[in-house]
């Protein structure tokens, strides 16, 4: 491809979004309903979403946020060592749960209810081998003892090679890929397991985090790693490898509680995500593999359409705001105070 200047994109899909509640999840919506068609919805919420009603009163919520936009939420449950494999099988079958998430206990925001031992939920994975419900793994271990720059590469080896051998036929999405590690072990596994990206973890490395001094809207778990891993990581993106999918896991705190003695894990890129991945393809000399990172692998992974209608990007300068008004607060967008090379123009 010579230096486009428009690019025609089939819809693309988020595969990974946290899009709160209440008064934040009416403010974030329409960011990404703006750029995506679908987006597979995070289920920490405080409490989470362990049953067919709360993901159903939940899609309710979202759909309202989202009202007057073609914008479709796939829901997700959590998973809890008391996982109810009967739950899961009748929210699958009426269309309410599209995967279900692990999170390892407390690894994460809002995942104290998470799964201590994999082994807990033998009964609910094996259910959903069997009805072919995708697992989504937020692969990081949460023992002490471990660095956090390695719990990624060390839930590969503990969990994520027991899940394949005991689980061979179950589809998984190893979420949020951060390490050269991650992209490897996904290119060599069948075609039952993938892998999304985020934005974030394609354009900083661990030197952001503290660069000139400590910046917390560059937080997010799993944490930016060395520059090998997110070169590693990019060539995964850009491989044209069906494996590997958008996946924004764009998470907004409020600015307080990013800037704060303790501050919140998530970044928030749903405002300039699709700019943010354009950057990178055109950075890498890869732009004709953008359509099919961001709108097909996706879809075809978990078995469900393409969208039909496109989108216009156009290369002209995108500035990124400082920050943005949301409920009664501010969320500081990723990119902030930058100027993107690509803008999402709109629908074609
Ligand atoms: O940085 C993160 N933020 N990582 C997660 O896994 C959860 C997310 C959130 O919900 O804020
Ligand atoms: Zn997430």
């Amino acid at each position: 491809m010579t230096d486009p200047k428009r690019l025609i994109l089939r819809r693309p899909d988020d595969w990974h979004v946290h899009l709160r509640d209440g008064a934040m999840l009416d403010a974030v919506t329409a960011y990404t309903a703006r750029q995506f068609r679908r987006a597979i919805v995070m289920p920490n919420l405080t409490p989470p979403i362990t049953t067919v009603a709360a993901a159903q009163a939940y899609r309710d919520r979202i759909r309202a946020a989202a009202a007057g936009t073609a914008f479709t939420p796939l829901m997700t449950l959590y998973l809890t060592d008391d996982a109810d494999p009967a739950e899961i099988e009748a929210g699958h079958a009426a269309g309410i749960f599209t995967a279900a998430k692990l999170y390892p206990a407390n690894a994460t925001t809002n995942s104290a209810h998470g799964v201590t031992d994999v082994r807990n939920i033998r009964a609910a994975l094996e259910t959903m081998q069997r009805i072919g419900m995708p697992l989504l793994i937020h692969g990081e271990v949460t023992d002490p003892d471990v660095d956090i720059f390695d719990r990624e590469k060390v839930f590969i080896d503990r969990v994520f090679t027991t899940l394949l051998r005991d689980f061979p036929a179950l589809k998984m999405v190893f979420e949020h890929i951060t390490t050269r590690d991650a992209a490897e072990f996904v290119a060599a596994t069948g075609p039952n397991v993938a892998a999304t990206i985020t934005p974030q973890h394609l354009h900083i490395n661990r030197n952001a985090i503290f660069a000139g001094g400590l910046r917390p809207h560059f937080y997010c778990l799993p944490v930016a790693k060395r520059e090998e891993h997110r070169l590693a990581v990019r060539r995964a993106a850009v491989s044209g490898s069906p494996k590997f999918f958008l996946g924004t896991d764009s998470a907004p705190h409020a600015v307080e509680r990013k800037e704060s003695g303790c501050g919140c894990a998530g970044i928030f890129n749903a405002p300039y995500a699709i700019e943010s991945y354009a950057a990178v393809f055109d950075e890498e000399g890869a732009l004709d593999r953008l359509e099919a990172f961001a709108s097909e692998h996706g879809a075809r992974f978990y078995g469900l359409p393409l969208n039909e209608d496109r989108i216009v990007l156009e290369r002209s300068p995108a500035p990124v705001p400082d920050s943005l008004p949301a409920a009664d607060t501010r969320l500081v967008p990723f990119h902030a105070g930058e100027t993107l090379a690509w803008r999402y123009v709109g629908p074609a």
